[in-house]
């Protein structure tokens, strides 16, 4: 049995990877900046530990662990200055193995540059380095676009008429788990997809279908997006976050589909309509 240290355990992609770790027989070390909150998510099954990035006296805690999972929080435009003294230090006292979280085309957007310069920063370290790219996750709807479906019968977001290959976060967890566990991979970089790519504009129709009322998606243009959050009281980083981020499914960026669920978890990827049931029903 290895010990690993995961990274945002409590939250939507670390969750699933504990819980594949966990039904590995696996035991893991669960990094937080608030240990009740690993309590109140894995009961007694896992042990929490205090982590921040921001605070480098909580660096050592990894030292006891054979791989870590290493997640950045979303909506963090700073994130690569938030990660760098953390992966500074592993780089100067780590021997065990590493798997990054990046995102499918955040290599190449020049808006929000902090994926691209932390894989770059892995790839030129003598860390035991894996990269994921997962694309847009499709629990996104129920993280955040619960109030928009249940009270507003909308779903609202810059994509325009594209397609985004998105992807459940528990197959992402899982083939995550995969890499950690297999000392055999090393220096490999992944894109995690779903088995098929969907527009808003579908995601809207499978949820009629699913909740039997009307969804529809306004596909709204950049301003008016930036307007309807400000208005909800949204400041503004997160319309310029979210535009460019979502631009890529706008500009057909993101629609391909790969193998690697299957390739590295051997079970086919979670169907998007799945996940929506889950999430919703
Ligand atoms: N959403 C998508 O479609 C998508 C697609 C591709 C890639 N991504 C990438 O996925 C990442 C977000 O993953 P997620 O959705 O799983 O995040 P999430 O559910 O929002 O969870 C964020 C986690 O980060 C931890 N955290 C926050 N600040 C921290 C700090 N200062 N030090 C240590 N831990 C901290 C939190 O843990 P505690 O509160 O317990 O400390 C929490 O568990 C981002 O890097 C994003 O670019 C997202």
């Amino acid at each position: 049995m290895s010990t690993y240290f995961i990274t945002g355990a409590t939250g939507t992609i670390g969750r699933e990877v504990v819980n594949n770790l966990l039904t590995k027989k696996e035991q893991v070390i669960a990094g937080t900046r608030n240990t009740q909150k690993v309590q109140d998510v894995f009961e007694n099954s896992v042990t929490g530990v205090y982590f921040d990035y921001e605070d480098k006296t909580s660096y050592q805690e990894v030292l006891q662990s054979d791989g870590i999972f290493l997640l950045g929080p979303p909506l963090n435009p700073g994130l690569y200055e938030l990660l760098e003294p953390f992966v500074d230090y592993l780089q100067e006292n780590y021997k065990g193995r590493l798997i990054y979280l990046s995102g499918n085309g955040m290599e190449n957007l020049e808006e929000l540059p902090f994926h691209k310069k932390m894989e770059e920063k892995l790839r030129n370290s003598s860390l035991q380095w894996n990269i994921v790219r997962p694309g847009f996750f499709m629990q996104n709807f129920g993280n955040y676009e619960r109030e928009n479906i249940q009270d507003r019968n909308i779903i609202f977001s810059p994509a325009g008429e594209g397609k985004s290959s998105f992807v459940s976060s528990k197959d992402v967890g899982n083939a995550i788990a995969k890499l950690l566990t297999d000392q055999n991979r090393i220096k490999e970089t992944h894109v995690l997809t779903g088995a098929k790519a969907y527009s808003h504009f579908d995601v809207a129709s499978m949820l009629s279908n699913l909740l039997g009322r009307e969804i529809t998606y306004p596909n709204p243009d950049e301003n008016t997006y930036k307007q309807v959050l400000k208005e909800s009281g949204a400041p503004d980083f997160i319309a310029d976050y979210m535009i460019p981020v979502y631009g890529m499914i706008k500009q057909g960026k993101v629609s391909e589909v790969t193998t690697a669920i299957k390739d590295l978890t051997g079970q086919e990827p979670e169907s998007l309509e799945e996940v929506l049931k889950r999430d919703f029903l």
